[in-house]
């Protein structure tokens, strides 16, 4: 984003995890139990224990939605758990340590604005509300990195109709928790905490919009953005808000965390379009974590055909569709 691009995503192609090699793993985890998964990957303890002991552990691995797969490998978790951004724990990549300091239970969050009635819900009895599912998603930063992960969730879809929001809402505002005490990145004060985004009502209840409450068949880990994190895959990675506390609907557009601080360079819609380059990053090529070489990056990150008709007629918007 702002800071000068770490060099951390540099590894060798066979780190890589092949689809059939993730499943095996899978396989084996309802088998051994995850413990013993975890420890055989070469995972962290002191994550794999938070995981273990996350009150809602039992519902995980949970049964995958195949309409969403990939024509990639899958990116391995000692890759995607290693190499973040969640810059209320440092602007590096390398904040995952520091995201364990998070505390997420217990954890509140709240539905408000044009709602029929505001309601607060305990994140454990919302999760256990939900249909959850495994979906294999892409995931493209506007720093032209990328990955693939094994999310688990639900469709954002299934928190609208918990939520019952008015129909005179037009977004759904998201906020990040905040608490400078454990997250030292937002004593910058120079930032507009807490993270916020947004997305219109139709973005929100389009098939693709996932509420991540899990990855790699077990809880989310905190540098994810446990313990509810959005996952967004046609869109730039920022949009992807994570450690969500709050929906708020609104009838106005809201201002979101990277437009604030430069409207220029990261805009409300953020669609992925390989024609149109950040002023400072082209966006024609990614490099996939773990991968040596480029690859082409595709129109709304190859999911045109369940996103581009949200799009339709609005072409007066013009670049800014896409930045
Ligand atoms: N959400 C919060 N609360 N704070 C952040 O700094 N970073 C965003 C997004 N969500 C961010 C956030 C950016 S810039 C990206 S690319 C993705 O999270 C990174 O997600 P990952 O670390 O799981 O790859």
């Amino acid at each position: 984003m702002l800071i000068k691009r770490q060099r951390g995503f540099d590894l060798p192609e066979s780190s890589a995890t092949a689809e059939d090699l993730f499943h095996q793993r899978r396989t084996l985890l309802k088998a051994a139990g995850f413990g013993a998964l975890s420890a055989g990957a070469g995972l962290f303890m002191g994550q794999a224990r938070a995981e273990e002991s996350d009150p809602t552990a039992d519902l995980y691995p949970v049964k995958r939605n195949e309409s969403y797969s990939l024509q990639r490998s899958l990116t391995d978790e000692s890759l995607t758990s290693t190499y973040n951004n969640f810059y209320e724990f440092g602007s590096h990549k390398q904040i995952w340590r520091r995201a364990q300091d998070l505390k997420t239970r217990p954890w509140t969050v709240t539905f408000d604005g044009l709602v029929e009635e505001k309601r607060e819900v305990d994140i454990d009895t919302l999760i256990r509300a939900m249909p959850l599912e495994e979906r294999l998603y892409r995931h493209r930063c506007v720093e032209a990195w990328s990955m693939t992960i094994p999310w688990s969730g639900f469709p954002m879809k299934a928190l609208l109709d918990y939520a019952r929001p008015l129909g005179s809402a037009k977004y759904v505002e998201m906020q990040t928790f905040m608490d400078p005490s454990v997250a030292a990145g937002q004593k910058q004060v120079w930032y507009p905490w807490p993270y916020g985004e947004g997305l219109t009502i139709e973005e929100a209840s389009n098939d693709l919009t996932f509420l991540v409450t899990g990855a790699y068949g077990k809880p989310v880990a905190k540098q994810y953005g446990a313990p509810l994190r959005l996952a967004v895959p046609w869109k730039y990675g920022f949009k992807s808000i994570k450690s969500i506390v709050r929906f708020n609907f609104t009838d106005e557009r809201p201002a979101t965390f990277w437009e604030t601080i430069n409207k220029q360079e990261y805009g409300f819609w953020a669609n992925v379009n390989p024609e149109i380059s950040h002023p400072r990053w082209s966006q024609a090529t990614e490099k996939p974590l773990g991968s040596s070489d480029r690859i082409p990056t595709q129109i709304y990150n190859g999911y045109g055909e369940y996103v581009a008709d949200l799009y339709a007629g609005m072409e007066s918007e013009g670049d800014r569709l896409f930045r």
